[in-house]
């Protein structure tokens, strides 16, 4: 059988399949009704460090053959967190990777060693919120992008992935920054920005208008920006992120130059999604006598 195993700049993974933040909960809650047996890591919701209360309905809908979401990062704040699940993190079956988020640096830096120290095997850095300093997103500027991850690199020894937006002019040039200031790998790609309206009704289909659009209708635009980034910057690992609901999306993500892959949309229409990936990825392998999926990487003719 091929070997699953892939690795992230030296950390090791089971799997190239990762669950994606914002769409397997907890993680440890999750684990109740799906198996993550297929997945090498599992990503939680991002959480700050103050309960965020979200944004008010309705926050997700369906728009064309992806889906817009506007939860604005509802989460308990650290504390909570960590007293609800931290006890159950190292049962949950699959290696459990957390996520930062916050306003200021100061603030992902808290979190993420309030993380590690709860015990996750990687953070990830979500970059995707405003910055409270310039309200643009931390993602779209490459100064704040590093000083928030040297900030949480400082805080930490377990891996830091940063985690980009395709809203980027640059995705080559925050990617740079981000390596510089000490992130193991980068994540692409975070929702794209969107919008949606209800013509019959006159109204928005999310109550906060501009949100994350997601789903098979992102795969183009983030493996352009997986292409991008591994022809940049070959030495920096990847997590390919962004519509994927097949072991062949998989592969083709694979090929762009990721090292690894998440899935996360496609976790709401089937929560046991990653058995049947992981089973069509291992299909494909078979048929094309691939023996190591971290072959793969980059492989392109
Ligand atoms: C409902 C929902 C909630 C999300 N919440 C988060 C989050 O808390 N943190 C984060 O980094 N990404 C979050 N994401 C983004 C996903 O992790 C992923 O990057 C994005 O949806 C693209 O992948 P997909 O097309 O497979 O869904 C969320 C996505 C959705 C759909």
């Amino acid at each position: 059988m091929t070997d699953l195993a892939v690795s992230l700049g030296g950390h090791l993974l089971r799997s190239p399949l990762v669950a994606a933040s914002g769409t397997v909960a907890s993680v440890v809650d999750f684990a109740a009704t799906a198996s993550f047996a297929p997945y090498g890591a599992a990503v939680a919701k991002s959480v700050s460090v103050e309960p965020w209360p979200g944004r008010p309905p309705p926050r997700m809908a369906p728009a064309g053959q992806g889906m817009l979401n506007g939860i604005g990062i509802q989460n308990p704040g650290i504390d909570a967190w960590v007293d609800q699940f931290g006890a159950e993190i190292g049962s949950a079956g699959v290696e459990v990777w957390g996520s930062a988020v916050g306003h200021r640096a100061a603030e992902f830096a808290q979190v993420a060693g309030r993380l590690e120290r709860a015990g996750v095997g990687a953070i990830e850095v979500n970059l995707s919120c405003p910055n409270l300093a310039g309200g643009m997103p931390f993602a779209l500027d490459a100064g704040a992008a590093a000083a928030v991850v040297a900030a949480v690199r400082d805080q930490v020894s377990c891996p830091v992935g940063a985690k980009l937006s395709p809203d980027a002019a640059d995705i080559v040039a925050i990617a740079a920054a981000v390596a510089t200031a000490g992130a193991d790998f980068v994540v692409l790609t975070n929702t794209v920005r969107g919008a949606g309206f209800d013509i019959e009704r006159r109204t928005p289909l999310l109550a906060g208008v501009v949100g994350g659009y997601s789903g098979p209708p992102l795969k183009p635009v983030a493996l352009r920006c997986v292409w991008e980034v591994h022809r940049g910057l070959p030495e920096l690992p990847i997590v390919g992120c962004g519509g994927v609901r097949t072991g062949a999306d998989v592969v083709e993500y694979l090929m762009a130059g990721a090292s690894a892959v998440a899935i996360g949309t496609a976790h709401f229409a089937s929560p046991r999604v990653g058995k049947r990936i992981r089973r069509q990825l291992l299909g494909w392998c078979r048929r094309h006598r691939v023996s190591r999926v971290a072959e793969l990487t980059g492989a392109t003719a």
